[in-house]
């Protein structure tokens, strides 16, 4: 049997063929349904030292799985090049994710490249990253000096055994709450840490941490478990709705609606009425956030899709490596026509019982980055 029995990416990529028009792109930028482009989330590999069972089931990232050889990567030269083209049609907001990005090595190097990034006005970008939280303890204060400013850790639980079920590499908790107060020590902030929430298997672990992150200026943000990528055999009844998550957290503590910080935003913020910090709900099964999705996601060997739920990506590296590579215009124009044509918004689609684009295999959310 062959070893990559299921192709976690798109076999067959859309071929961005190297732009006919000479003109540079209109700005600002609009996609088919009028939704500018805003953030950027750049996914360092697709290797990761968990197997969360909602992401990357053991079952099927097992020993046997070949991830991308290295020389399909993008390099940080390539990475930095696409993301400053992004900026320069608008991106704002760079996220580093993966997979693991702590595994990609010499992460920091990249990280102070994507810092020395401008908007076209000069402005600094924010710069932000998706961890495990595994290896913060040995990273926090490098990052730190490479120009990160905050970061996301993803947590799923505070007791143990919860814990490293779900991470299912037997990974303890106690590291991770480690990494997180190194990354608090060097000053990277606000540091957001990110629940998904399966009912039955740790929606018990909701109080717990809510009263753990209370006051402690960390925001504690719920994620409802998506069918994102094909593998984890996702059943709407192990979908907690953030309107229970939120009725349990109010019979315990008194919170107050806070209104979005930024269009397009993904959690609905909340505060503690006492004044103990914030908390969020990102409720993308039952609250569909389509409507201003501004987000494009670079996958870890250089393809572009507009939509977490994809099946097929725009193949930006081919436009880089090609024989006759683009210059940075030609560029700018094959991201701007991509996004222009943008229609992607697959959870409205769902979530209102209507056919969604996906008859081919979904690409995996750690190939893509969440
Ligand atoms: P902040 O700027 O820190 O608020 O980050 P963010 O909310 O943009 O990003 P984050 O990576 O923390 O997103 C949290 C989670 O929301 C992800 O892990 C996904 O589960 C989910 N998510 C993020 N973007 C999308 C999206 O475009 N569509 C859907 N359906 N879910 C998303
Ligand atoms: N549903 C919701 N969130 C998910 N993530 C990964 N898979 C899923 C899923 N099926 C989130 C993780 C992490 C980020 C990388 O993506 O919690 O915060
Ligand atoms: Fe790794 Fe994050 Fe996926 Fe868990 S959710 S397997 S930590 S990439
Ligand atoms: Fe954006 Fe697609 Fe998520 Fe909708 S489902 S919010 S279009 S990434």
């Amino acid at each position: 049997m062959s070893a990559r029995v299921i192709p976690l990416h798109d076999t067959r990529p859309v071929r961005a063929a190297p732009p006919s028009a000479t003109a540079p792109p209109a700005l600002p930028l609009a996609d088919a349904l009028g939704r500018p482009l805003h953030d950027l989330r750049i996914s360092v590999t697709d290797r990761c030292n968990f197997r969360c069972s909602y992401c990357m089931p053991k079952q099927v990232f097992d020993k046997h799985h070949e991830f991308l050889p290295h020389a399909d990567l993008l390099s940080f030269e390539e990475i930095t090049r696409l993301a400053r083209t992004f900026v320069g049609l608008g991106v704002e907001k760079l996220r580093v994710t993966g997979g693991e990005p702590l595994l990609r090595r010499h992460l920091e190097t990249l990280i102070e490249m994507l810092a020395a990034l401008r908007t076209p006005d000069g402005r600094e970008l924010d710069l932000t990253l998706t961890t495990n939280g595994s290896l913060l303890t040995k990273k926090a204060a490098a990052l730190k000096a490479a120009g990160l400013k905050r970061l996301t850790v993803s947590l799923d639980g505070l007791d143990d055994a919860v814990f490293q079920r779900m991470n299912d590499v037997g990974f303890p908790v106690a590291d991770v709450l480690d990494g997180i107060r190194a990354a608090q020590a060097v000053g990277l902030g606000p540091i957001k840490v990110n629940m998904v929430v399966q009912r039955g298997v740790n929606d018990d672990q909701i109080l717990p941490m809510a009263r753990h992150f209370r006051g402690t200026g960390i925001v504690l943000r719920f994620i409802e478990y998506m069918d994102v990528g094909a593998t984890n055999g996702w059943r709407m009844d192990q979908v907690l709705p953030s309107a229970e998550v939120q009725r349990r957290i109010a019979a315990e503590f008194a919170i107050t609606a806070l209104s979005h910080s930024a269009p397009g935003e993904t959690a609905e913020r909340w505060a503690y009425a006492d004044g103990a910090g914030e908390i969020g709900f990102i409720s993308s099964v039952t609250q569909a956030f389509c409507g201003d999705c501004n987000r494009a996601r670079l996958s870890t060997e250089g393809r572009l899709y507009t939509c977490l739920f994809a099946t097929r990506g725009h193949d930006l590296r081919g436009l880089l490596r090609g024989v006759e590579p683009v210059d940075d215009g030609q560029l700018a124009i094959a991201i701007a026509g991509v996004w222009s044509g943008r229609t992607d918004r697959y959870s409205q689609l769902r979530g209102s019982g209507q056919a969604t684009p996906a008859d081919e295999r979904r690409v995996e959310m750690h190939y893509i980055g969440g």
